[in-house]
């Protein structure tokens, strides 16, 4: 099967400094590939060229096996690739299902009116908030009062509902509190449940092992190791990511 994404040789130099060097990377549907290196090492950089955030100086991306090249975040949520940043850009004093409709309101013209569809646009918030098992007692409640892994729902229903078909997540949990990390890392996995690719870049080594298929460690701007979850240990992590494993000094005297 054709992997959702396939990322070649991607490079991106900021003047003299390389972020990302020959960056080899591909993403499944259905799979939770984890991003993890130490700070610096170009995981965000990776994540917003995919996103079309910033475009690469070097390689290709192709999606679905056609090479794409996105000028903007919109061209790559058209692809299906939705983002999920940490600030999650909700509007606090709007609800639930305003959030999740925002900019793109579902429209029925009326004697050349344009009507919101108030009644279809709940319905389908009800349907993705069920589908992602996600607790959120009253859809029609303002987002300003609502929690962290709440929060997180909502930006995932909407990036369900944009057609995402591949969920970056970067740092999602880092603000969380511990019982709202173990819903949010519910959602990852119920994406992938819903054949959605998800990158998910965390520092917390447990939830990466909890919830990620796959495993890559960057460092330096290089793709340094590639660990199915079943062939690896938090132990050959660590390693990876501080430098103290084989493959990484390896890595570093070729750099
Ligand atoms: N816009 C930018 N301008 C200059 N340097 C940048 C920019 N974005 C990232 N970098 C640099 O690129 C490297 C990789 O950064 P980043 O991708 O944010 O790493 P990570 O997310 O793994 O911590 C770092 O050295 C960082 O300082
Ligand atoms: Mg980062």
């Amino acid at each position: 099967m054709t992997p959702f994404v396939q990322a070649r040789g991607i490079g991106k130099s900021f003047g003299g400094l390389k972020a990302l060097d020959g960056v080899d990377l591909d993403i499944h549907q259905g799979e939770v590939l984890a991003l993890l290196g130490d700070n610096g090492a170009g995981k965000s950089t990776f994540v917003k060229i995919l996103a079309g955030a910033q475009p690469q100086s070097r390689g290709e991306i192709r999606i679905e096996g056609r090479p794409v090249a996105f000028a903007s975040p919109h061209d790559a949520a058209r692809a299906g690739i939705a983002t999920i940043y940490q600030e999650l850009a909700l509007s606090e004093n709007l609800n639930v299902v305003e959030n999740v409709f925002l900019g793109r309101e579902v429209v029925r013209r009326v004697l050349g009116f344009p009507w919101l569809r108030r009644r279809a646009m709940r319905q389908r918030v009800d349907t993705l908030l069920r589908e992602l098992d996600a607790h959120i007692p009253d859809p029609l409640a303002r987002v300003g009062g609502m929690s962290g892994g709440q929060r997180q729902a909502v930006a995932i229903a909407r990036a369900l509902d944009q057609g995402g078909r591949l969920v970056i997540m970067d740092e999602p949990t880092a603000a969380l509190a511990v019982a709202e990390t173990r819903k949010v890392l519910k959602l990852v996995r119920q994406l992938a449940a819903r054949n959605c690719a998800v990158i998910l870049i965390s520092h917390n080594i447990g939830d990466v092992f909890e919830v990620a298929d796959r495993m890559a460690v960057f460092r330096r701007g290089r793709k340094i190791a590639e660990r199915q979850r079943a062939a690896t240990t938090p132990d050959e992590i660590v390693a990876l990511i501080t430098g103290a494993h084989p493959d990484a000094r390896t890595a570093d005297l070729a750099a």
